[in-house]
């Protein structure tokens, strides 16, 4: 009896808390729509968007940000510079209708208030910026899409999110405003006689080679615009990265761990970073990063700019993104859903687990012929990353491997023998999967299908990058391990106009909404508390 009475209290209980949080869910929804159809601006003027104003602070202020209640406007009393551009007059001539073409060839759509005032640069020259900064596009025709509508944002100071397809130029979207500013704060502190306490940039990468690569960046424009720039990454000892630190680099390129580690020993003082990027931000806010994140954002300047770039925007992020930023305006080249490269060719083979090593064997007579050209083969985990290395090998094939298990001295030295084609073929986790730029990769194969449908589109984007083509062989295996991702997998190749294979039909093609790690599918909420039990994922440091 007592028992009944309980059971029926407990499902009463239940039942209300199961109504709340359905009730919470619709209203983040509408929420988020609404923020969504407030912005296209083929759809709005800006006369328009100003009464919703209240509504999305309301919005804002919902969130739990201490930093952003002491963030001020952008151009209010800041103690440093973050506005360089001017239109110039070919920009300026470009007619309403010039501008609605180049956005609607490229599909650019841009949200957030503030974004009329700005129209894209079709040439170098129109950003403005001094010619030994502009040298390190010397080499480039034009601005990619991408940079053509970032750099006036960016170098007004605004914050930003640019989304934008695997090798689009990303990198130099968020470096060329990022280093007017730096220039602009080494002379004015010097002019104040002030002291820095530590960098000017921050650049924050998921791996470590990614970071690496980044600074190379910085490093070739270093030499027209003399700063000085340190990547900190663990799996190498500290001793140097201090060094360059107290030597006062103006850039710190960094992978949360490690930088978390010289931040503790206090050797990193992040209190002047004026300019924060996180590249492939949806990485970095997810998978368990986000705390490490949320402590290094922290420890920055409070009326910093911020920039977040990525080729996808899943849902679960959004929100928890939003935390960091201060009216930014967001930029997104193609689709605004999950969209893989445009130039890659997407072949799936839906196969048996066994059947993927000889016919990975075939794959390669047929595709590296030549035994000259490059091909990365991406497998889901370490073991079997040195386990297919090893089958080639066997074979007869030149193959190496980067995994987290390797030493990092191992993992660069792979990486560098792959980029310099000594070892033309390459069996990488997902540590490759992200940002890495390596020169004519001609095919993509996913011997193992990835965890996640992003992680898809940034494996297969390291072909068919800056204007090549490229081709991705994707092993989808018949039995279970899969099959999750199948309703993804479908969407992401008919959207991009690729054939389907006629058995992915066995599979269940509806897609689950995704979750945040954290905070479910709709991002952090009763400030910032999980609703979920974190589970701490072992990544770079
Ligand atoms: N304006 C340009 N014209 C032609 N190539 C460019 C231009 N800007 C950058 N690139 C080149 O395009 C390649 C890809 O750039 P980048 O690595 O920045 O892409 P990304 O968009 O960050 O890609 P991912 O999403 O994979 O990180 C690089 O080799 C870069 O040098
Ligand atoms: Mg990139």
């Amino acid at each position: 009896m007592v028992l009944s009475k309980l059971t029926k209290m407990v499902t009463a209980n239940m039942d209300k808390m199961e109504s709340k949080k359905k009730r919470k869910i619709q209203k983040l929804k509408e929420e988020e729509s609404a923020k969504e159809e407030d912005a296209p601006e083929a759809e709005q003027n800006e006369a328009e968007v100003k009464p919703k104003k209240k509504k999305k602070k309301e919005h804002d202020d919902t969130s739990e940000s201490s930093e952003k209640e002491t963030r001020k406007d952008p151009d209010e009393n800041l103690p440093f510079r973050k506005s360089f551009y001017t239109m110039n007059e070919t920009t300026e001539a470009l007619s309403k209708s010039d501008v609605k073409g180049f956005r609607e060839k490229h599909s650019i759509t841009l949200y957030g208030k503030g974004r009329k005032q700005f129209k894209p640069l079709l040439s170098f020259a129109e950003l403005g910026f001094p010619k030994n900064i502009m040298k390190i596009c010397d080499q480039f025709d034009a601005p990619t899409p991408i940079q053509s509508e970032c750099w006036p944002i960016l170098a007004s100071g605004k914050d930003i999110i640019g989304i934008a397809e695997t090798g689009s130029g990303k990198t130099l979207a968020f470096t060329m405003p990022a280093l007017m500013h730096i220039k602009d704060r080494i002379k004015t502190d010097a002019a104040m006689g002030k002291k820095r306490k530590g960098p000017i940039l921050l650049i924050i990468s998921p791996t470590r080679e990614l970071a690496m690569q980044s600074q190379v960046v910085l490093e070739e424009a270093s030499d027209a615009v003399k700063i000085q720039s340190v990547c900190v990454y663990g799996g190498v000892a500290k001793g140097p990265q201090i060094g360059a630190l107290r030597k006062g680099a103006e850039v710190v390129v960094a992978t949360p761990g490690r930088l978390i580690d010289l931040m503790n020993d206090g050797f990193c003082d992040l209190s002047d970073v004026s300019y924060l990027v996180l590249d492939e931000a949806d990485r970095m806010l997810d998978q368990g990063f986000e705390r490490d994140i949320r402590r290094i954002i922290s420890e920055t300047h409070p009326q910093r700019q911020t920039a977040l770039f990525s080729a996808t925007w899943p849902d679960s992020v959004r929100e928890l993104a939003h935390e960091f930023l201060n009216g930014p305006i967001k930029v997104t080249i193609g689709s605004d859903d999950l969209a893989a490269g445009t130039r890659i060719t997407q072949i799936v083979e839906v196969i048996d687990d066994q059947a993927r090593l000889p016919r990975l064997n075939q794959l390669l007579k047929e595709y590296h012929s030549s035994r000259k050209n490059r091909i990365l083969i991406f497998v889901l985990y370490k073991k079997e990353a040195s386990r297919i290395e090893t089958s080639l090998q066997n074979k007869g094939w030149n193959a190496t491997s980067i995994h987290g298990d390797k030493t990092q001295i191992a993992r660069t030295e792979a990486l560098e023998k792959f980029r310099s084609s000594e070892i033309p073929l390459l069996v990488a986790t997902d540590v490759a999967a992200r940002g890495l730029d390596i020169p004519d990769v001609d095919y993509v194969i996913n011997f193992s299908f990835p965890l996640t449908i992003e992680d898809y589109v940034h494996r297969i984007g390291r072909t068919g990058r800056a204007g090549k083509s490229g081709i991705a062989h994707t092993f989808f295996q018949t039995g279970p391990a899969d099959k999750a991702r199948a309703g993804e997998l479908v969407k992401v190749l008919k959207d991009a106009n690729q054939d389907v294979p006629k058995e992915m039909s066995s599979f269940d093609l509806n897609i689950k909404k995704k979750e945040h790690k954290l905070y479910g599918a709709f991002g952090p909420k009763d400030y910032g508390q999980p609703m979920k039990k974190a589970v701490k994922i072992t990544f770079d440091d």
